[in-house]
């Protein structure tokens, strides 16, 4: 399995958005998502800008020398932050979801004051996600018929 060493994250910027909604949309990607629909471009933007705007949303893009490989989203909400991921298509299956989450939760700590609990909504039968969750340091709290909830484990 490839190490990842040279992966680096940097907050998202509008150079970003359209990376983003072309990953959203690809069929690989957007079947593990709730809402499994495509997304609009212009729905897309308008989602994106209110995002990036918005200081309770952090985005991070993670890059492998020039290329972009994954995004890592927090939001902070009254009782904990929610964190989701997702890969450029083109990098599923190597490994690099762990180490982006890994990464991008260490980040988020250390840029954000008191912070709330860290959790992450995986679809049941998203299995690559709940690996790829648990290897980061996160810890599986609680399931319902369609939902698992991890949790990041403090100090890991
Ligand atoms: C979730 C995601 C980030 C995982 O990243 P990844 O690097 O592609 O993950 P991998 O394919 O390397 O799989 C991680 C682990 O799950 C295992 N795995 C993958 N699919 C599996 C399956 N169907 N059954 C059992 N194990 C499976 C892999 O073998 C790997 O195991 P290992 O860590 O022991 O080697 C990526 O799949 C993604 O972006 N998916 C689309 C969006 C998404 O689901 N986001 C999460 C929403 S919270």
């Amino acid at each position: 399995m490839k190490r990842h060493d040279d992966l680096i994250l940097s907050p998202a910027s509008g150079d970003d958005c359209k990376d983003l909604w072309v990953w959203r949309n690809n069929p690989l990607i957007r079947i593990n998502f709730f809402d499994t629909e495509c997304v609009g471009w212009e729905e897309h933007k308008k989602w994106f800008n209110s995002n990036i705007a918005n200081p309770n949303t952090r985005i991070y893009i993670a890059k492998q020398g020039t290329k972009k490989t994954g995004v890592i989203r927090f939001e902070i909400k009254d009782n904990c932050t929610q964190v989701s991921v997702n890969l450029n298509p083109d990098y599923l299956g190597k490994g690099l979801g762990a180490k982006i989450i890994e990464q991008g939760s260490e980040r988020f700590i250390s840029e954000t004051k008191n912070v709330k609990p860290i959790i992450a909504e995986i679809k049941k039968n998203n299995i690559a996600s709940q690996k790829a969750f648990a290897k980061a340091g996160f810890a599986f709290i609680k399931e319902d018929d369609t939902r698992v909830i991890y949790q990041k484990i403090r100090g890991k």
